[in-house]
């Protein structure tokens, strides 16, 4: 028996209900992609970001790592920003992080866990960057969401930093960048107050993010 044969069968089984309930779908999106958004979010399992915000294939350009982090020098994240904004002309860069993320969770804690820690890094330079907030929260649970809305809210602003949004907003390309967290208790996505549409507007919405919580649409 072929290995994995019940994941052939599931995708065999969702091929065909697509297609009954769309007939044509696959051919004709196999000629060519539109989507509207790219997703930045945490390669965690429990965040399929298609199946969070009901969108089908072709609606939703992805890029995933572990804490949804924005590096600059990452080729990987900033070719998917490129291609997606300079080719695909998507009109929002959505970066999502989720409370609970073990990313976060090992960046506090610091315990070595092998080559990862070199990436969990970043994560650990936007808690020193906001020390005396995290402070504010009982150490655990309380301290490390924190961390998460901070975080989420540090690589977005990342995003807005790079050449490829500059120059987008520069010759004046509809685009905005966006903020928000996932819970994975109940499955609900919160704003985190973050979504510039210009580089004047970077600052002040930053300054509203890390002073408030994110709130519930
Ligand atoms: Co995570």
């Amino acid at each position: 028996m072929r290995e994995l044969a019940e994941l052939f069968a599931k995708n065999r089984a969702w091929a065909e209900a697509v297609e009954r309930a769309n007939p044509g779908f696959f051919e004709e999106l196999a000629l060519q992609q539109s989507p509207r958004y790219l997703w930045i979010g945490c390669a965690d399992s429990r965040v399929p970001a298609n199946e969070i915000v009901g969108l089908r294939p072709g609606e939703l350009f992805v890029h995933r790592n572990v804490a949804n982090v924005v590096v600059h020098t990452d080729l990987n994240c900033l070719s998917v920003l490129q291609y997606a904004i300079d080719s695909l002309k998507v009109q929002h860069v959505i970066v999502c992080g989720h409370y609970g993320c073990g990313g976060v969770q090992a960046a506090v804690a610091g315990a070595p866990l092998g080559l990862v820690d070199n990436w969990l890094r970043h994560v650990q330079d936007v808690a020193d960057r906001h020390r005396d907030d995290l402070a504010r929260f009982e150490a655990g649970p309380a301290r490390n969401d924190r961390l998460c809305e901070l975080n989420v809210v540090e690589q977005a602003v990342n995003v807005c930093r790079t050449s490829i949004v500059q120059e987008a907003w520069s010759r004046g390309q509809r685009l905005m960048v966006h903020a928000w967290l996932y819970r994975l208790q109940d499955g609900r996505l919160r704003h985190v107050n973050f979504a510039p549409r210009a580089p004047g507007e970077v600052a002040s919405e930053y300054h509203t993010a890390i002073t408030t919580r994110p709130t519930l649409p």
